[in-house]
């Protein structure tokens, strides 16, 4: 991990424009940290063995706290304090209680059943909201811990817990898949955003509807992002390398987040079978 961020590429920079300044440290100095990289949170597989080795690195590791039980988190949030004293982030799920249409609920149901039967797995389920919401216990959870970052998907959490988690000094970062959304997200102050393209591995953090939402590419959405907000953007989407990184820089990013590329790290809490592939 150390050997990829140090093979980035540097850009000579001296009185050129914003789009293709190198190193660009807005970021940098928003989140303490050396590399503009950010380790994606990864819910499951970015624990605290990955988090605390990128933060020691110099880059911003993530826990993906989004589908964990709070007592998991808070345990795992001691596992990263143990283990480093650079700054982190971590991240949680900001979607609303999902509407389940009953019709459609059935309709599922019955389409699943056949493969249910076949595989042995017994009547389908009744469908639930599968992911914790953010809530008064995570909310505690951040105020108790104050680490330097904060990141949410799917929007951000209402405005009165957004003030208390500014008010502990927490930088807040959001995922954006359109520039309405990015404007939004700036708007409730996100302090930093980050352009999510269809690329990205995992799920997208769309919160909006409409057309086209969540289907704009990396290296489309970037720019678009950076002329419509002033607050850094940070690339998300389909980057692997150093020369990704520096086209994220020269689209006018001021920093990355990666997910994939780091779940070939030993620190990723990953099966070999997955790893491998
Ligand atoms: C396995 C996996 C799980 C993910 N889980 C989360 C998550 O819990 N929270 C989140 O904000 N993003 C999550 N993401 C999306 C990442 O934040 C990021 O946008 C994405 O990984 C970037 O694309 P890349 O994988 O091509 O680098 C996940 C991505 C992957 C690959």
């Amino acid at each position: 991990m150390m050997n990829q961020i140090r093979k980035i590429p540097s850009i000579p920079c001296e009185r050129v424009s914003r789009s293709i300044q190198w190193p660009r440290t807005d970021l940098l100095e928003l989140l303490g940290i050396t590399h503009p990289i950010i380790q994606a949170p990864m819910g499951g597989v970015s624990g605290p063995a990955l988090v605390a080795a990128v933060s020691n690195a110099g880059a911003l590791g993530s826990l993906g706290c989004g589908p964990l039980p709070i007592h998991g988190a808070r345990h795992q949030v001691q596992e990263i304090q143990r283990a480093s004293n650079r700054p982190f982030n971590l991240n949680f799920f900001a979607h609303p209680a999902p509407r389940i249409d009953a019709q459609a609920a059935g309709r599922v149901r019955a389409r699943l059943a056949f493969y249910y039967g076949l595989l042995g797995l017994g009547s389908v389920p009744e469908p639930s909201d599968p992911l914790p919401r953010f809530d008064e216990e995570r909310l505690e959870l951040i105020l108790e811990v104050r680490p330097r970052v904060i990141s949410f998907h799917f929007g951000l959490p209402p405005a009165t817990a957004m003030a208390q988690i500014k008010r502990a000094g927490c930088i807040v970062l959001s995922s954006a898949t359109t520039v309405a959304e990015a404007k939004a997200l700036e708007a409730q102050g996100a302090d930093a955003i980050i352009a999510q393209g269809v690329e990205a591995g995992g799920h997208r953090g769309t919160f909006t509807s409409g057309d086209g939402v969540g289907l704009v590419g990396t290296m489309a959405l970037v720019p678009q992002v950076v002329d419509a907000v002033r607050v850094p953007v940070i690339a998300a989407g389909g980057i692997a390398d150093g020369r990704a990184i520096a086209a994220a820089f020269a689209l006018g990013a001021s920093g990355v987040q990666i997910g994939t590329a780091f779940l070939g790290c030993p620190e990723a809490a990953v099966s070999d079978v997955y790893r491998e592939a």
